[in-house]
């Protein structure tokens, strides 16, 4: 049976109707950035997406900022309705999109839950029967008796998260779970996820984490400005979107418009020797990021990271390990010396870039490299550190 059949699907949204403050910036960004004309005040979200997913089925949706992906998801549950071709949901879809969507705030938390269950169809003793579990992944059994609008935004996402993933629906729904909360609540997100698809549960996951989403999902779409780029195997997916990189994808223009930040040029050089000779496993990498802020930010941040051709992260470094703050207006350039840690191989640089409570950016593959050289008879290894084993009898 197909759970969610998407066809000929388009989305229109007139600019100015933006639901959230990061959603308006990003129209914004792309307005000014001129890659839609300044009279337009409508633009198409998605165009002509047609899949479908059958039961107990897991889809992964991969795409760059705005392509279209959270869209996709707002229309499989019904919060939003496609403007041509018809999209088709069959059973009890729970969702996790942003932090509070099916949240009342007025409610209490414990109210929240039963909300929610009544809403799947579940009668009140279903929901009791599953009301511990949720509590205890939570984590948030203080604050059950408080309307939901007093909660943290990290409390509000993990009552949310538990309740979607809880409350037994046919399919789950998660956007970008990953981006937010700390590695141990990741790591239990990703557990609950794999619970459900065992159970026999539809999933449909949004996420910048590729190496999650591909050992999660089996097939996966690849969405570019509003179309299917790519359908298919996750694992080939996650390899070809890695490969093609903004920066082998687009010339002259920035890289990336985030908003107030815009990323003009991101380069990797091996330290001490001639820009642009072919990367050795030896090298020191420099990476170079160049970007322009329009406006002053009370708290910067930014994050440098390396994916290997699996999707594995295998750094990840941020300026607020040392130390963040403000940044004014201007044109900058953000330097990271990578010591010569790396196997040979493909690797894709992503960036990060945010304040202190949202992301303003999230990029896996702004561009790739190739380290070249001898695999000292170890493919298998993604780091070498040469660490001395020491033997010695006991
Ligand atoms: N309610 C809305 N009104 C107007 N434009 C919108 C609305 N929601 C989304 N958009 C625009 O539609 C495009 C696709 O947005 P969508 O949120 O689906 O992208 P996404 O792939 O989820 O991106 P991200 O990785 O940044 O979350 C963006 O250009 C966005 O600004
Ligand atoms: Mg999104």
């Amino acid at each position: 049976m197909e759970r969610i059949e998407f066809a000929g699907v388009g989305k229109r949204y007139v600019i100015g109707d933006q639901k959230t403050a990061r959603e308006a910036i990003m129209a914004g960004a792309r307005r000014l950035s001129g890659r839609r004309s300044s009279q337009a005040r409508e633009f198409w979200s998605l165009r002509d997406v047609s899949f479908t997913v059958s039961d107990g089925d897991a889809l992964g949706i991969i795409g760059r900022n705005g392509a279209g992906k959270s869209t996709i998801l707002k229309l499989i549950t019904r919060i939003t309705s496609p403007t041509t071709g018809t999209s088709r949901t069959r059973g009890r879809v729970a969702a996790l999109l942003e932090v509070g969507t099916g949240f009342h705030p007025e409610l209490t938390g414990r109210e929240n839950i039963y909300l929610n269950g009544a809403i799947l169809g579940m009668s009140r003793r279903d929901i009791t029967r599953v009301f511990d579990d949720i509590v205890e992944f939570s984590g948030v059994e203080r604050f059950l008796d408080t309307p939901v609008k007093r909660y943290s935004s990290g409390m509000g996402l993990r009552l949310g998260f538990a309740v979607a993933a809880h409350l037994e629906p046919d399919i789950l729904v998660v956007d970008e779970i990953l981006a937010v909360g700390d590695a141990e609540f990741q790591r239990k997100c990703l557990g609950r996820m794999e619970e459900a698809e065992k159970e026999g549960r539809t999933l449909v996951f949004v996420s910048h984490d590729l190496d999650s989403l591909s050992q999660l999902c089996s097939r996966a779409l690849w969405l570019e400005a509003g179309r299917i780029r790519q359908a298919g195997d996750s694992r080939d997916l996650v390899r070809d979107y890695l490969t093609s990189s903004l920066a082998a994808s687009q010339g002259g223009t920035a890289l990336v418009d985030a908003g107030p930040v815009s990323v003009r040029r991101v380069q990797v050089v091996p330290r001490g020797r001639p820009e642009g000779s072919a990367l050795l496993r030896e090298d020191t990498l420099l990476i170079e990021v160049d970007f322009d802020l329009a406006e002053e930010l009370s708290y910067f941040d930014l994050s440098v990271y390396l994916t290997n051709h699996r999707g594995v992260r295998v750094l990840d470094e941020a300026v607020s390990d040392h130390a963040a703050g403000p940044l004014g207006p201007g044109s900058y350039r953000a330097r990271m010396e990578v010591p010569p840690i790396l196997n040979v191989g493909q690797f894709s640089v992503g960036l990060w870039c945010g304040s202190a409570t949202s992301t303003l950016l999230d990029e896996a593959a702004v561009t790739n490299f190739t380290l070249h050289g001898s695999k000292r008879n170890r493919p298998s290894r993604t780091v070498v550190l040469d660490l001395p084993i020491e033997v010695s009898v006991r």
